[in-house]
């Protein structure tokens, strides 16, 4: 504590905040303020902004079995995994998810963040080295920051500078961290190449299949599955269940050592109270449906690839989508904002990319396709998305 006449003063308890205002102010400056819509239960608006890939959100299998799961089970799960957050939803989970995605065995977390932060902190340490992508989702990121590891974040999507970061490491033991399908432009990861990289230096690929699982590979099974490295012994692969599964938690799916060393060290899993049985028999339905129904990942890469054609033809300047997101550049964070406002008044709901949501600073619209879009949705979300373009966005 300060005492009179020191260098620095004391600050009124009514101050001690006061630096906010000035960060604040700083956001507003550069269009990098955000704002929260909640949205009711019922709209007219056409969502092409959240990430119910597969559209079972609402479906009533899911939601239904949402519904019975908290009646029998109780609203929350009442511990963190360890003590008394495990039911027997949860281990049916992690078997169902495990043998859906060909991997030995799985671990159910309570977000795909906690999944991320959990394996990417206890698969490494201060005795490793990590090399990412530099485009890595924030969850990963975070988990890097955590991790005392060595950290090299290399150029997007390049297996070379991916060898040299491993080539020139100090620590013998170390992990290679990419997203499956980047969640900014949707484009995919190399991960055949990373694989065979991360074999010729002998080190652990981990891959978060976020936007992958459920709209890639047979049936859904991801890009880890379909790039053909589901069940390999140095092959880690994170999942979120909130985008395709329509539920809520993450998971982490390898070989039976890596989920074991999981349950014993990633803070993430120990100290976090378990996830909702709800969302657990949630998820559970919505793999039931996946399994079911294996044409619904088709019908997201169609529309996917409609919406992105149709745009580009309009003179948008859109990503090539390889899963089910879809971007389109924007001229600045401000036209970003306004263009998506302008959408959501038109009845069509876009998601906006600004700064430090883009590594690369460009400003976007971020489209995500489902599998229940009608051919009349995709009409109407082109014409209104073209309508309110601002000048500067036609390529
Ligand atoms: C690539 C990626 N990884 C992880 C997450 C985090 O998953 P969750 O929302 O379940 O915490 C997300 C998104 O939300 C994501 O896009």
């Amino acid at each position: 504590m300060n005492s009179p006449g020191s260098a620095t003063t004391i600050t009124a308890p009514e101050q001690v905040f006061d630096w906010l205002d000035s960060e604040a102010a700083k956001r507003a400056e550069a269009g990098l303020v955000r704002r929260l819509r909640p949205r009711g239960s019922e709209t007219e608006q056409l969502d092409l902004a959240g990430n119910d890939y597969l559209g079972l959100a609402r479906d009533k299998r899911v939601a239904g079995a949402a519904a019975a799961a908290a009646l029998r089970w109780g609203a929350g799960s009442t511990g963190s995994r360890l003590v008394t957050g495990s039911t027997e939803l949860h281990a049916e989970l992690e078997h169902e998810l495990a043998r859906f995605c060909g991997a030995p065995a799985a671990l159910v977390f309570s977000s795909g963040f906690t999944a991320n932060l959990g394996a990417v902190t206890a698969l490494s340490g201060a005795e490793s080295a990590i090399v990412t992508d530099k485009y890595i989702h924030a969850s990963l990121i975070e988990g890097c920051r955590l991790s005392r590891a060595d950290v090299a974040a290399v150029a997007h999507s390049d297996p070379d500078a991916v060898a040299h970061a491993l080539a020139t490491r100090r620590k013998q033991r170390a992990l290679v961290v990419t997203d499956s399908v980047f969640s900014v432009d949707g484009d995919l990861a190399p991960l055949g190449e990373l694989s065979r990289v991360c074999r010729q230096h002998g080190v652990a690929l981990l891959v978060d299949d976020a936007h992958g699982f459920g709209v890639l590979g047979d049936g859904g099974r991801g890009a880890v599955a379909a790039a053909g490295l589901a069940g390999e012994p140095d092959v880690v692969t994170t999942l979120t269940l909130s985008k395709s599964l329509g539920a809520q938690g993450g998971a982490v799916l390898g070989p039976r050592r890596v989920i074991r060393h999981l349950v014993d060290t990633a803070r993430s899993f120990i100290f976090d109270t378990a996830l909702a049985p709800s969302s657990a028999a949630a998820a559970l339905a919505a793999l039931g449906v996946l399994r079911d129904e294996p044409e619904l990942p088709g019908r997201v890469l169609t529309a996917a690839s409609e919406l992105s054609s149709r745009l580009a033809a309009a003179g948008l300047s859109t990503s090539i989508p390889e899963a089910a997101v879809v971007s389109v550049r924007a001229p600045s964070p401000e036209e970003a904002v306004t263009w998506a406002a302008r959408c959501a008044e038109h009845g069509v709901r876009v998601g906006c990319f600004r700064p430090p949501s883009v590594p690369d600073g460009v400003s976007r619209l971020r489209l995500t396709a489902r599998a229940d879009l009608t051919e009349a949705d995709l009409d109407r979300a082109v014409r209104v998305i073209v309508d309110s373009a601002p000048e500067g966005a036609r390529a």
